[in-house]
This record gives structure tokens, C-alpha cells and sequence, in this order.
């Protein structure tokens, strides 16, 4: 072996780890969490339906943009773009995409999965079980790089799930509404905006390759908001995935008949 841990010059340590504390739960509940998420998303965008409410016009973002005829009335909001879907293509197939992929090569969740799913390492002082180690320099890791691109779309995704959000003040009669169900959509659209803007790139792009910030006192002031919102990247990327999830449950719920909303106007 000339790479890895069994590298001339590594130590010769005969057991995986030397430490004793439970090293191996952050990557247990990672995975775990990275786990219900994925089944969730998977089965609810399949399902295809009870994903608009047509009383309250709430649309669960698993579906944003709806543009197909499949839709059901009232949930295209941009329009219907193609006909008929056939049961295999979720009917949130132009965005969801781009959202896996922003998350797939998001900075934060690259180290969730590299070292949780791919154990490269799983921990700190704990021997990965790969004999090589060639980073993100190579084919497929170095598509990695195209995160920035993701990020444009995703912030375009997030316009339209805010488009999504304020349409859902509506009430049966026409007029102006309110529910919880407008509390959970705007509260999950805050947090897609707070963990969009938090992306590293997104910060590259308000403050990066400046050399004097006194030169550029708008784009100081949003690198500063951004870097701010930065450091809490890694629980915004939890509570997304949370109120996602909840988001979706809710409208479900709502739109199955199982609960009805909790009207406030
Ligand atoms: Fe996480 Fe960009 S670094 S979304």
C-alpha cells in the first residue's frame, strides 16, 4: 500500500480507533437524518396528489413549479407548459433537480455525507476504510465545483416558492385569508431564503475577488448580512430539510381531508 493509512511513514496502529467516546453517533444520526429526509421527498413527489389545496391555494414546494396539464386546476400557477405527465415524472420535475443538486454539492452537506455515507473520514482520529484518498480533484467529486450554478437556480426556485407563499393568502370566497397553513408556507420560505443566502458561494459572489470593500459599500454590507447568516449555515440546512418535510405533511394533511386548516381570517 503506498496511499491511505497503510501509507511508508503512517503509524502501524492495529485497530480502527483509538478513542473511546461515541465517535461513531454524529455520523449515525446524519445518516439517520439525510435517510427520512430522502424517503420522504422520494414517496411525496411521486405520490402525485393532495399537493394543492384549492380552498386556501396552498401548493407544498415538492411541487413548485407545477406546469404541466397533470396539475390539478388552480396549482400552475406560471401556466401549463406540456401536456400530460406520464405517472413516472414528478410533476415538480423542472425544479427538483436543480434542488438536489444544490444540496448534493452544497459545501456543508458534502461534509455531512463524505463523512457519514462515504466515511472519508467517518471522524476525526478514525481510519476511513478507502485505501485511496484523491479529494474532489477527480471525476465524478470534481463536479462538485459546479455548486455556484446550482445556487443561481436555487435562488430562482426560492422567488417562486415566495410567489407560491403569498398567493396562498387567499380564502374560499376570494377575498383575503389567513391560516396556519400561511404561518408554515411563510416560515418555510424564510428559511429557504436564509439558507440560500447563507451558501458559501452566495457569499463569494456579494464580497469575493473585491480588493477594496470601501469601494463597494453595498456589496460590504451584503457580504456582511450573508456572512452573519453564514456561520448558521449548517443548522440552516437542518431546519430546511424540517420545514420542507413539515411544509409538505401539512399541506397533505390539508389537502387529503384528514385535518382541515386552522383558519385565523
Ligand atoms: Fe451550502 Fe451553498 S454551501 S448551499
Amino acid at each position: 500500500m503506498t496511499a491511505g493509512i497503510n501509507a511508508p511513514g503512517r503509524a502501524r496502529i492495529p485497530v480502527r480507533s483509538l478513542r473511546t467516546d461515541r465517535w461513531w453517533l454524529p455520523p449515525l444520526i446524519t445518516n439517520l437524518g439525510l435517510a427520512t429526509f430522502v424517503i420522504y421527498a422520494t414517496v411525496r413527489s411521486f405520490m402525485g396528489e393532495w399537493y394543492w389545496v384549492n380552498d386556501y391555494h396552498y401548493l407544498t414546494p415538492f411541487y413548485s413549479p407545477c406546469i404541466s396539464e397533470s396539475c390539478v386546476p388552480g396549482s400552475a400557477h406560471f401556466g401549463e407548459w406540456i401536456g400530460e405527465l406520464p405517472g413516472w415524472i414528478p410533476m415538480g420535475f423542472l425544479a427538483l433537480p436543480f434542488l438536489l443538486g444544490f444540496r448534493l454539492t452544497c459545501y456543508y452537506y458534502r461534509k455531512a455525507y463524505y463523512r457519514s455515507v462515504w466515511q472519508s473520514p467517518t471522524a476525526c482520529a478514525v481510519a476511513e476504510p478507502h485505501a485511496k484518498y484523491s479529494g474532489e480533484t477527480k471525476f465524478p467529486l470534481i463536479l462538485q465545483n459546479v455548486h455556484r450554478y446550482f445556487f443561481y437556480v436555487a435562488a430562482i426556485v426560492a422567488v417562486i416558492n415566495t410567489y407560491d407563499a403569498i398567493v396562498a393568502f387567499h380564502s374560499p370566497d376570494g377575498g383575503f385569508g389567513m391560516g396556519l397553513g400561511n404561518v408554515i408556507l411563510l416560515v418555510n420560505v424564510i428559511m429557504l431564503w436564509a439558507y440560500t443566502l447563507s451558501c458559501h458561494s452566495c457569499r463569494h459572489i456579494a464580497g469575493g475577488r473585491l480588493k477594496h470593500f470601501s469601494a463597494h459599500p453595498i456589496r460590504y454590507k451584503f457580504w456582511t448580512f450573508v456572512s452573519k447568516l453564514n456561520v448558521r449555515h449548517m443548522q440552516l440546512a437542518w431546519i430546511t430539510l424540517g420545514t420542507l418535510m413539515l411544509t409538505d405533511l401539512y399541506v397533505m394533511l390539508v389537502a387529503s381531508g384528514a385535518i382541515s386548516d386552522l383558519r385565523f381570517v
